[in-house]
């Protein structure tokens, strides 16, 4: 097994991993649990993603993810991270309507213990203002899940002549200063495109293999949720394994199997 890295990191820390050429390993988190299971792993940078929506709140869509949950959910990943930066979603809703409402809900996360935030699409003015404020923040392209009802559906993004857009979107978030820009479902060789353009760090989400790291969601590498997308590797059978546990507690308590005398004060 390779050793663990100690260092904190920091956004500068990330940015610099690419001139390194030094793989960055992103985890999504959100609560104390899977945020300390992500850090002691040696996981660079987590990410408390609005998909606790999906994967927490049993939700289709990011959509109805508020400010409130975010607030809740990174104070109580933060409880469980001690080196690796900690990144929180800034919800729908949350950054869309102007400067202002971006920096204030920023912010917030911050206040609640975020070290930078993502936000989905080239809103270059909310990046430069929430930068100003003193706070990284780290873009996000391609199949973007806040905007699913634009797309239709969660599609791959940048097919054809698409690429071109997602390509400038990468460009301008580069140029307002995102310290790292995630791409997420976009063809490979558009991902490897997109990474030799931008100065700053690519962390790709089915993306393929040439992007400057890679970030996946706590519960599907780790096999916990019913679904599992085609871009995610499942590392255990984690659903298996809690209702294998579950369910011999439920039979031994029926049998009075447990306690026994080492469970008993
Ligand atoms: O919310 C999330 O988990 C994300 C990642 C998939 C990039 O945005």
């Amino acid at each position: 097994m390779a050793e663990k890295p100690t260092l904190k990191m920091t956004a500068p820390r990330i940015r610099a991993m690419k001139e390194r050429e030094e793989k960055i390993v992103s985890l999504t988190a959100y609560d104390v649990v899977s945020g300390a299971i992500a850090d002691a792993a040696g996981v660079d940078v987590i990410l408390v993603g609005d998909s606790v929506g999906n994967v927490v709140l049993g939700l289709d869509t990011t959509l109805p993810v508020t400010l409130e949950d975010m607030i809740h959910h990174t104070a109580a990943t933060r409880r469980g991270v001690k080196r690796a930066l900690l990144v929180t979603d800034m919800p729908f809703g949350s950054y869309q309507s102007s400067v202002s409402q971006a920096v204030d809900a920023a912010i917030a996360l911050v206040k609640a213990g975020a070290e930078a935030v993502k936000l989905e699409g080239a809103y270059t003015e909310q990046i430069r203002a929430i930068i100003k404020a003193g706070i990284p923040v780290m873009g996000h392209v391609g199949m973007t899940p806040q905007s699913v009802n634009n797309f239709g559906g969660f599609k791959v993004q940048g097919r054809g002549p698409e690429a071109h857009a997602v390509i400038e979107a990468a460009k301008q978030l580069d140029e307002a200063g995102a310290f790292a820009i995630v791409l997420e479902l976009i063809p490979a060789a558009l991902a490897k495109e997109i990474t030799h353009e931008v100065s700053c760090p690519t962390i790709g989400i089915g993306a393929g293999a040439e992007c400057d790291g890679q970030i996946q969601v706590f519960h599907d590498i780790l096999g916990l949720g019913d679904f599992n997308p085609k871009h995610a590797k499942v590392y255990c059978k984690g659903r298996e394994l809690l209702l294998k546990a579950a369910s011999d507690y439920a039979c031994e308590v029926r049998c009075s199997a447990f306690p026994t005398e080492e469970q008993s004060v």
